[in-house]
C-alpha cells in the first residue's frame, strides 16, 4: 500500500510548472508548457510503458527537469542541478516517497544532452532521450527557437537547425527513433531544401 497520493502530487507538480512557464517571470517563453514540456512528458512516458520503467518518477521527473531555469534564468546554466535540489524540496513537501524522489533527481541531473553526465537508471536514460525527442517533434518550436530566439537569417538558420536535429537524433534510444522516425525525416526534408537552394 502506498503512503502517498500520486494523482494529488502530479496534480500540484503539473500546475506548479504551468505557472512557471506562463509567469511573467519566465525568460522563455509560455511556449516551454505546450511544445517543451508536455511532449516531453508524453514520450517519457511513452518510452516509460514500453520499457517497463517506473512511470511515476519518470512522469514527475519529466515536468520538473527543467523548472530551475524557468523559473529563475540565473539558475539555467546549471539547471539540471538546481532542478534535482528544488524536485527533492518539492516532492517531499507533496509526501512522495524518498526513494522515489532521489530516482527522479538523479533523472534531472543527467538530463542535459549538452552536459555528459552517466544516466544512473532506466528512467534516467529515458528522460535524456524523451527531452532529445522533443526538438524533433515540436520542429516549428525549434524554427521559432533558430530564428526568433537566436536571429539566424535563412541559410545559416538552416544549418544551424540540422545539426541540432541530428544531434538529438543520436541522443534518442531505438525504441524513441521508431516513434520520431517520419517527424525527423520531414523536419530533414524541408531544411535540406533550404541549404541546396542556389544561392
Ligand atoms: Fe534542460
Ligand atoms: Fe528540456
Amino acid at each position: 500500500m502506498k503512503n502517498y497520493n500520486y494523482k494529488k502530487i502530479r496534480q500540484k507538480v503539473k500546475k506548479l510548472v504551468k505557472d512557471a512557464c506562463y509567469s511573467a517571470h519566465n525568460h522563455f517563453s509560455y511556449t516551454d508548457w505546450p511544445y517543451h514540456i508536455l511532449p516531453v512528458v508524453d514520450h517519457s512516458l511513452y518510452l516509460g510503458r514500453k520499457l517497463k520503467a517506473d512511470l511515476e518518477v519518470l512522469e514527475l521527473a519529466a515536468y520538473l527537469h527543467d523548472y530551475a531555469g524557468i523559473l529563475d534564468y540565473r539558475l539555467y546554466k546549471k539547471h539540471h542541478l538546481h532542478g534535482a535540489r528544488l524536485a527533492g524540496k518539492i516532492l517531499a513537501e507533496l509526501g512522495f516517497s524518498k526513494e522515489k524522489i532521489k530516482k527522479v533527481q538523479e533523472c534531472i541531473i543527467s538530463h542535459r544532452g549538452s552536459i555528459r553526465l552517466e544516466h544512473k537508471s532506466k528512467e534516467a536514460r529515458i528522460l535524456a532521450s524523451a527531452d532529445a525527442m522533443s526538438h524533433i517533434t515540436e520542429f516549428f518550436d525549434m524554427c521559432y527557437l533558430t530564428f526568433n530566439i537566436h536571429k539566424y537569417e535563412t541559410l545559416e538558420g538552416a544549418k544551424w537547425l540540422k545539426a541540432k536535429l541530428e544531434r538529438s537524433w543520436r541522443k534518442t534510444m531505438p525504441a524513441g527513433k521508431k516513434l520520431i522516425e517520419a517527424d525527423y525525416e520531414q523536419g530533414l526534408k524541408i531544411i535540406n531544401k533550404a541549404i541546396l537552394r542556389k544561392l
